[in-house]
């Protein structure tokens, strides 16, 4: 049997990673700052969270969601107290676009309605409803494009005002940085009209943290950086780093009963197990704080850099853009420089997710090797 081809991959082998450090199997030595899209939050091979996860393995890895779980509620309650969102309950799933799928069902449940508004330019995910709310043609089969949904431009106050007379939108879903999409924003005067919006007419809204959350923006979730409080928030991404975990936050005020959402794996013992180590290193490490405070850093580093046009993003969310592609640049930097980033849908931007745990020092190497491509 051979792989079915969707992806187009770079000529790289890892073998073994530590701390931002990818080993290939030639021995080779990359800087990863691209933590695997946004996923490494707490570096490679944490020694707490092998630990963690191996201890769990010996004890049990797996049960259904038909058992109790104690180490569920053991996360919900640490999550609730790091992410300040103790007024929420929480449903595990595997990924972040489970993660959204479940939030948009839930919004339809709780409302009774089914249109949703999405915004241009953003990513939510691969599966049915989460693949709709897209804005990327190409990943829409025929079968997703059954779903109602209207694409609106990012800060357009108007837009989102007249969309909105509409009574049949069961929810709006909004990411804080767009990740794929290249790192736009909404302001924060356009997050807390959208927020004030959905509270007027009932309409959930539901914040895609699923790539900005778990302290990757320099707070525990981007949203908090307007002072906005959404309904759902979804997770997934560096919540496990690496471990595939997922899930959403829900606001008290939905209620929920049983069958309403479900899942073969979502929450066992193990993912439970990653995701608490991951909170346990990030408020021990004060990694949020660290990715704030490099954020401004990398930033302050960036404005020398004379080809990078606009720095966007936020905390370790980040996108330096070019009046160029940027497509070549990253393959020389990962083979001549061994330095990995990321692309976007914007072509220009070069992303940079790097693991929340990494130093001033690695963005001193990072901006020499930049400059060494770009001279
Ligand atoms: C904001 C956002 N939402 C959802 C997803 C989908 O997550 P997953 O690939 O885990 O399904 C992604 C993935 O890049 C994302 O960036």
């Amino acid at each position: 049997m051979e792989l079915f081809d969707v992806y187009p991959l770079y000529d790289v082998t890892p073998v073994s990673a530590k701390g931002i450090e990818v080993t290939d199997d030639k021995g080779e030595t990359y800087f990863d700052f691209y933590g695997g899209h946004a996923v490494i939050s707490i570096g490679h091979s944490h020694p707490h969270y092998v630990k963690r996860i191996k201890e769990q393995l010996e004890k049990i890895g797996f049960y259904s969601n038909s058992i109790q779980n104690p180490i569920q509620y053991q996360l919900a309650k640490h999550l609730g107290r790091l992410s300040n969102c103790e007024d929420y309950n929480l449903i595990l799933c595997n990924s972040g676009a489970e993660a959204n799928e479940n939030a948009l069902k839930l919004a339809s449940f709780h409302t009774g309605k089914s249109k949703v508004i999405a915004f241009s330019n953003g990513f939510h995910g691969r599966t049915s409803a989460a693949v709709a709310t897209t804005d990327n043609p190409a990943i829409n089969a025929p079968i997703n494009k059954q779903q109602q949904v209207t694409f609106l431009p990012l800060n357009d106050f108007e837009a989102f005002e007249g969309a909105l007379k509409e009574d049949d939108y069961c929810t709006v879903i909004l990411e804080a940085i767009q990740g794929v999409g290249g790192l736009d924003e909404p302001t924060t005067d356009f997050y807390q009209f959208v927020e004030k919006k959905c509270r007027e007419r009932g309409v959930v809204l539901i914040a895609d943290e699923v790539q900005s959350g778990f302290g990757r923006s320099g707070a525990f979730f981007a949203f908090q950086h307007h002072d906005v409080r959404p309904d759902i928030i979804s997770i997934a991404k560096g919540m496990g780093n690496g471990f595939p975990v997922g899930g959403i936050l829900i606001h008290k005020s939905i209620k929920a009963s049983h069958g309403l959402l479900g899942t073969t794996f979502g929450g066992n013992h193990l993912a439970c197990a990653a995701t608490l180590a991951v909170l346990e290193i990030l408020e021990k490490e004060k990694l949020i704080e660290n990715a704030h405070n490099l954020g401004t850093y990398f930033k302050q580093e960036a404005l020398k850099v004379p080809l990078v046009k606009r720095i966007k993003g936020r905390g370790l969310m980040l996108g330096l853009e070019f009046d160029f592609e940027v497509g070549d640049l990253r393959k020389r930097l990962i083979h001549n420089q061994h330095f990995f980033t990321g692309g976007s849908k914007n072509k220009k931007v070069l992303r940079i997710l790097p693991a929340l745990n990494f130093s001033e020092k690695h963005i001193n190497l990072f901006f020499q090797a930049l400059n060494r491509e770009l001279s």
